[in-house]
């Protein structure tokens, strides 16, 4: 038998790619591939990418050039693009950077063998379209091996919304669901490898509305609580969450299945009522206050986590005023921001832009504001006692890692705990980035 051959994936972006890479790797493996930790004895090298903002898709080049020794070295090596720098330039990465052989946009990796077969006789190999046929469903040659306690599965893809900033509705295409019954079966399946974690991911994962087994579309909650049916199943979440698609049975869920964990990511991206109609974002920040109110109303002990764009182009002082107005009424746990990026061929490209130095200048304060009240929520939890599931062993002898319900790393010394245990820990301390914790029970 021919050895297999080695293929190395390097990952970019978002919790999708992740899922993506994973099951690009699968999808190899029928190909006779298995996965190397690094480049240099690679036979295929694949970058999985983000489009998101500027630097992310700058950073596939100046990655790309740092393998020009190994392709030198290994004329033999395939170097492929995927994800969605792939999908937004497709052929213009192979003029950028000839030694490129193999392009493949987010819809069609299950095309990744037919691909590779080709770029190995020589040929450059592209597929960025759109296919009808349902990527997931071609992509199921699972291999049964046990794996870590935690996944993601992509049930939804895409994204109809437009916002004027963003690319993904151009590089992950229009909204698809995927259908109920396959989401059970992989989950299913990975709770059988070991899995006690899942977190359902979509570009808008709250507009869920795949087909259920009659036929009639399933909405996201009715979905969590079939998933709540799987035995050995322990933990449920959910992302990325549009505040619009924020519907009355899945609020509800959060202060009714007890599998769905506390913990929300709800974007706004601004506290402007004026930026967010510019940024076509179709919600005000007034909608997005009484949605919060709602959600803690269901669920009072929910830790919530935010996205934040500063230097919207026409964002003034009193816009950015509104939206660290906004921060201090919410308190989140967690936030996410980022200085405005142009991005080609969306609406706001072509808007005067703000001065990076104001972008910083912004940036600065609102993360300081964002630093106070993730520091606060994570010192909130001390003398309480928490969910945690241990996901690793720690840097100390005997110590173990792992997330508590609320999404904080916990880390607890000389525990007698396996990889994939979840107990019920007493939280003691809160440093910089992590909790300290006691075990009460196994
Ligand atoms: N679907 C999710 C988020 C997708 S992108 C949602 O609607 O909330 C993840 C985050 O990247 C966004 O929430 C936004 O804060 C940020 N982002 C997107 N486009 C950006 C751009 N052009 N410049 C800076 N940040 C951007
Ligand atoms: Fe981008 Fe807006 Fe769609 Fe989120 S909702 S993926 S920010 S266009
Ligand atoms: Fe980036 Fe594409 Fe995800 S642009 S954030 S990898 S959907």
């Amino acid at each position: 038998m021919s050895k297999a051959k080695r293929l190395y994936i390097k990952t970019y972006g978002c919790q999708m790619n992740v899922y993506d890479s994973e099951r690009m790797a699968e999808a190899m493996g029928g190909a006779g591939y298995v996965e190397t930790d690094t480049p240099d004895d690679a036979d295929m090298i694949l970058l999985n990418t983000c489009h998101i903002r500027e630097k992310a898709a700058e950073k596939v080049y100046s990655e790309l050039g740092r393998f020009k020794g190994l392709k030198d070295a290994k004329p033999d090596l395939k170097i492929g693009v995927a994800g969605c720098v792939a999908q937004a330039e497709g052929e213009e990465i192979m003029r950028r950077q000839p030694m490129v052989d193999l392009v493949v946009g987010p819809q069609s990796y299950h095309r990744l063998p037919e691909l590779e077969a080709k770029a190995r006789e020589g040929a450059k190999a592209l597929d960025t379209d759109f296919p009808v046929d349902d990527k997931f469903d071609t992509l199921r040659h699972r291999p049964k091996a046990k794996r870590g306690p935690t996944a993601f599965l992509t049930v939804q893809e895409g994204c109809d919304k437009f916002c004027a900033f963003c690319v993904v509705p151009y590089t992950r295409g229009s909204e698809v669901s995927r259908p109920v019954g396959r989401i059970v079966e992989e989950a299913r399946d990975l709770v059988e490898r070991g899995v006690r974690e899942i977190t359902l991911l979509g570009q808008n994962v709250n507009a869920y509305h795949g087909a259920g087994p009659g036929g009639a579309d399933w909405s996201l909650a009715r979905l969590i609580w079939e998933l709540d049916k799987i035995d050995g199943l322990e933990r449920i979440r959910f992302t990325t969450s549009h505040p619009n698609d924020m519907s009355d049975d899945l609020i509800e869920a959060h202060g009714t299945c007890a599998k769905l964990m506390p913990y929300l990511h709800l974007p706004v991206q601004s506290g402007s009522d004026r930026i967010l109609k510019r940024m076509n974002r179709s919600h005000t920040a007034e909608s997005y206050l009484r949605l919060i109110e709602r959600i803690r109303a269901a669920r009072p002990d929910i830790v919530l986590s935010g996205d934040f764009i500063v230097g919207f182009p026409e964002e003034t002082d009193r816009d950015f005023q509104d939206t660290l107005d906004l921060i201090e009424e919410v308190r989140y746990g967690y936030a996410y921001s980022f200085k405005y990026s142009t991005r080609p061929g969306t609406p706001a490209a072509e808007r005067d832009q703000l001065p990076e130095d104001v972008k910083s200048e912004r940036l600065q304060r609102l993360q300081a504001r964002i630093t106070h009240h993730q520091r606060a929520t994570q010192d909130a939890m001390v003398g309480r006692k928490v969910g945690v599931l241990f996901e690793k062993e720690g840097r100390l002898p005997g110590q173990m890692v792992g997330k508590s319900d609320y999404l904080h790393a916990v880390h607890v010394a000389d525990a007698p705990v396996e990889v994939g245990t979840l107990a019920q820990v007493e939280i003691i301390e809160s440093g910089a980035n992590s909790l300290a914790g006691r075990l009460l029970d196994k």
